[in-house]
């Protein structure tokens, strides 16, 4: 059984066996959470992700965490909101899939996610909640191995839509 949490801060201080980037698809850095985890983990992160040669949307890749207090960081890139017809939410959704997918390949149990694609990105903050926790229950009781996930919000206009699609993903 897989507990899902949702908890207001900073993702860079999370003692989790892995945070999740959202990245771009480069996998070189950027801005918002990108960054922060990029400035927190330190040199050696860019060095060992300029060897993964980019991440295509959707996608996940694993590195470690170098200075983090996590284990490990895996990297996936959101999709760019483009309205919603561009296959956004499928897209989404697999950033959440093969990130669980990655951790559970390397035996990690416990996982925080930021709000992926909801910053630079422009994804609506609450219909990418609903992506993000529907997709994390049905693929958690379909794939044992992770024991926690938090979805961690920046802020708590992110927090209420996190808490509310939780409740009701767990409903369905
Ligand atoms: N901890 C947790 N969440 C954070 C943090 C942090 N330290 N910093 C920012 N966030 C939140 C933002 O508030 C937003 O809700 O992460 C969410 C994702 O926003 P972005 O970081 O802008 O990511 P995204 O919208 O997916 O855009 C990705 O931005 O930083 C660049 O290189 C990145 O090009 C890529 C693009």
């Amino acid at each position: 059984m897989t507990e899902h949490e949702v908890t207001v801060g900073d993702i860079t201080q999370l003692q989790v066996d892995a945070i999740v980037n959202a990245a771009n698809s480069t996998l070189l850095g950027g801005g918002g959470v990108d960054g922060a985890i990029h400035r927190a983990a330190g040199p050696d992160l860019l060095a060992e992700c300029r060897k993964l040669g980019g991440c295509p949307t959707g996608e996940a890749r694993i590195t470690k965490a170098y200075r983090l207090p996590a284990r490990f960081v895996i990297h996936t890139v959101g999709p760019v909101w483009r309205g919603g017809n561009q296959g956004e939410p499928d897209l989404l959704a697999n950033c959440y899939r093969n990130s669980l997918s990655l951790a559970i390949q390397n035996k990690l149990r416990t996982i925080a996610f930021p709000c992926i694609s909801t910053g630079v990105y422009g994804y609506p903050a609450d219909r990418a909640a609903e992506v993000a926790t529907r997709t994390t229950v049905e693929y958690t009781k379909q794939h044992d191995g992770v024991s926690r996930v938090v979805f961690v919000a920046f802020g708590e206009d992110a927090a209420g839509h996190l808490k509310r699609a939780l409740a009701s993903a767990r409903g369905a």
